[in-house]
């Protein structure tokens, strides 16, 4: 579906699909679990998740005759530190905004993992106060104003990437990928697992899967605590994107399957689960989960397993993001492991 897209190449190219023994073991070895690793998709400041969404938006921003690119997230945003990393690779600027998204006070918060490297790699990262909204936001207009004032040519990129035309197209080939993959395999697998907030992951992955008639085997873990706005951002992604890319159907409600019960306290903020979720896949498979998105997502898999939500002998999917950079903002939950 992809075909007539044009992609500049950000990733080292299909991500390799993990099995993890000991994990599907601790949950008691009924369900085979494997983890597509989206998190070592490149050697551009850690990777993740945002790298294949910017290989069909950076094109388009090449092609606008922009010379910086203006983004938004949180204070710890990974998101920010790839679009960071996508300027400092084309030879653009980079001004990006990070809002107070999260109630979170660990002392240096503002200084290490995701901001640190989107310092290092030279992008004007700006400090605002505004909470959290996945929506077009006051704060990032402001940014794009200000590259203009400045005699700048701005090209805007949206939180998470993902209300843009070209946001979900990555994820489109995210499906296709692991088609090919499970035709080497010689096994398909009956879920995939995935952690949402922006939408456009998600909402790629189920025009792809819906082109392969298995969307509703998406289960999409709400990380937003604020699931109504997700579920409508990624109702609206699809729905564009299925146009864009000529699906030639609507997605049905029921092929959009979004959890709710794994984003509490709050965005950004880790439960006790999830921090369990965080140490339990850290100390059977050495896989580094985050408290922000991808523990969350990890927290909902493993309670879905426990409680017989797939049934016996399935094979699960869990799509690894990326996002452990901002563990280090967070160290005070694991300063006794
Ligand atoms: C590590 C990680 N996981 C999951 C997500 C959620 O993806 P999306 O915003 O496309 O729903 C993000 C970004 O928001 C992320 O950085």
């Amino acid at each position: 579906m992809l075909e007539k897209f044009e992609r500049y190449p950000l990733t080292f190219g299909p991500t390799p699909i993990e099995k993890l023994p000991r994990l599907s073991e601790a949950l008691g070895g009924k369900v085979e679990i494997y983890a597509k690793r989206e998190d070592c998709n490149s050697g551009l400041a850690m990777g993740g998740n945002k790298l294949r969404k910017l290989e069909y938006i950076i094109p388009d921003a090449i092609a606008s005759g922009a010379d910086t690119l203006v983004s938004i997230g949180g204070v710890q945003s990974n998101h920010t530190r790839m679009v960071a990393a996508a300027a400092a690779k084309i030879g653009m600027k980079c001004v990006v905004v990070q809002e107070k998204w999260v109630p979170h006070y660990d002392a240096v918060y503002d200084r290490v993992g995701n901001i640190l490297m989107t310092r290092l790699m030279g992008a004007d990262s700006r400090l605002v106060d505004d909470g959290f909204d996945i929506g077009i936001r006051q704060s990032w207009e402001n940014a794009i104003q200000s590259v203009k004032d400045a005699g700048g040519v701005p090209y805007a990129i949206p939180a998470g990437a993902s209300v843009h035309k070209y946001g979900a197209l990555g994820y489109i080939g995210f499906a296709e990928e692991v088609a090919q993959q499970e035709e080497e395999l010689g096994f398909k697998f009956d879920y995939i697992v995935v952690c949402v907030v922006t939408g456009s992951t998600q909402g790629g992955m189920i025009v792809g899967f819906a082109a392969q008639d298995r969307a509703d085997r998406v289960i999409g873990i709400d990380a937003s605590a604020t699931p109504e706005q997700t579920r409508a951002q990624v109702r609206s992604i699809v729905d564009d994107t299925a146009e864009l890319v000529e699906l030639g159907r609507k997605v049905r409600e029921d092929e959009i399957v979004i959890l709710e019960d794994y984003a509490y306290p709050a965005y950004g903020v880790p439960s006790e689960e999830t921090n369990d979720a965080i140490r339990l896949a850290a100390r059977t498979e050495a896989m580094m989960t985050d408290p922000v998105y991808e523990g969350k997502s990890m927290q909902g898999l493993i309670d879905l397993t426990k409680k017989g939500f797939f049934p016996e002998g399935s094979k699960v999917l869990y799509a690894h993001l990326g996002g452990a950079p901002a563990l280090n903002g967070y160290s005070y939950y694991y300063k006794d492991g």
